[in-house]
């Protein structure tokens, strides 16, 4: 099955930023076909990691192709692995019209985007997602970027591709952490549909809480159409607000808390999924207590988290770190302490008004 979604992440200025996402299964067969009608490339520079090239290398039929394998991991979204990419990209002598495709999770397109903007000030780059976290939120939006040692992601860029290819028979050989991972973004979307404005009404909340058996199963027509909620979500909302000046600060709910503990465990204990689940359960509950919302949408999204089982247990951590973390990290990027906040069912708002007190008592959550 092979559905071309219309998402397109057209902002208005950039004829260029306009882009399709495919979602299907068996896409990375057909690769070389479809990609020719996105790029003029004649060189293609595949960068990749271990993982995702030893269960994928021989699926992925794209001609011309240089392959560069790296390494898996977080640790390596630095900028010794971006320029191992830009070396690659000069010894195959990749002109600007040719073309750097990320073929992997989170990771590789966050380095393989940031590598594609900066080489000869921006060559071709098409994504093609393998994680459920890739396919629903990294691989749409443009945010590309590199860790520093003093921050994640603190040097980047905002890039689009040309092209997204979402094969979900990749999801396959996720294991259930890592698709719990992916689904703790999915829940997020459900959170914020109503600010994300979409022209269209997807009931994402009730969609989760109808198909979760065929979600866990994967099945292809439930879960492609569950990528292609999720993408027309963030593309809806990209295209209000490409360089988050405001309404994208949305797609960071539970991110507030999330970042913190993340930092604080060294981002070894939590999977990024699993920090933004709890962020999650921190935000509803600030959001109680502040009176935003009523008692019984608080359950309601407590259920559906407990349903998909994606929160893990925060027990034996010192939540009193967790405020001076935040106000650390706030200075660090020289901006404003934000959470999104849930207030009303499907829909958030922006508060910069929180107080550590306020911090404290949501972070009590189990
Ligand atoms: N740019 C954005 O807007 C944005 C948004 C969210 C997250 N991110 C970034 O995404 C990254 C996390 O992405 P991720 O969760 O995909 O992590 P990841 O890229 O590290 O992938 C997770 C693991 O799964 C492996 N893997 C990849 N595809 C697989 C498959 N099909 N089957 C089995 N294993 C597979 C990888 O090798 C890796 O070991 C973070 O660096 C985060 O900052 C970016
Ligand atoms: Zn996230």
């Amino acid at each position: 099955m092979e559905q071309l979604l219309n998402v397109k992440v057209n902002i208005p200025v950039k004829e260029a930023s306009c882009y399709d996402i495919l979602i299907g299964t068996n896409l990375l067969e057909k690769a070389d076909e479809i990609i020719k009608k996105y790029t003029k490339a004649d060189k293609f520079l595949v960068v990749t990691d271990k993982n995702t090239a030893k269960l994928y290398k021989n699926n992925l039929n794209i001609k011309n192709a240089h392959w560069l394998v790296l390494e898996a991991g977080e640790e390596y979204k630095n900028i010794n692995t971006l320029k191992t990419i830009l070396d690659a990209a000069v010894e195959h002598r990749l002109e600007r019209s040719d073309c750097i495709i990320a073929f992997g999770g989170g990771v590789i397109g966050d380095m393989a985007g940031f590598a594609a903007a900066s080489y000869m000030r921006g060559c071709d780059f098409i994504q093609i997602p393998t994680t459920l976290l890739a396919q629903v939120d990294s691989s749409v939006g443009g945010k590309v970027a590199i860790n520093h040692e003093h921050g994640k992601n603190l040097i980047g860029a905002f890039y689009q591709p040309k092209l997204v290819l979402a094969d979900i028979t990749t999801l396959k050989t996720l294991d259930i952490r890592q698709l719990k991972t992916g689904l703790c973004e999915v829940l997020k979307y459900a959170f914020i549909e109503k600010t994300c404005n979409a022209p269209l009404n997807y009931r994402l909340f009730d969609f989760l809480k109808q198909h979760k058996e065929e979600i866990f199963d994967l099945n292809p027509a439930v879960v492609s159409q569950l990528i292609n909620i999720c993408c027309s979500l963030k593309a809806s909302v990209v295209n209000q607000d490409e360089t988050e000046k405001g309404i994208r600060a949305i797609l960071n709910l539970g991110h507030t808390f999330a970042h913190a503990i993340e930092s604080l465990t060294n981002y070894t204990v939590y999977t990024h999924g699993e920090a933004v689940a709890l962020g999650m359960k921190m935000a509803f509950k600030m959001s109680l207590q502040r009176g935003f919302i009523e008692k019984h949408y608080f359950e309601l999204a407590n259920e559906l988290l407990d349903e998909y089982d994606i929160v893990p247990d925060f027990a034996g951590y010192d939540r009193e770190k967790l405020y001076p973390e935040m106000a650390l990290d706030k200075k660090a990027r020289n901006g404003k302490l934000r959470f999104v906040l849930p207030n009303g069912f499907g829909s958030v708002t922006v508060a910069n008004d929180v107080t550590e007190a306020q911090v404290l008592e949501s972070v009590d959550i189990n």
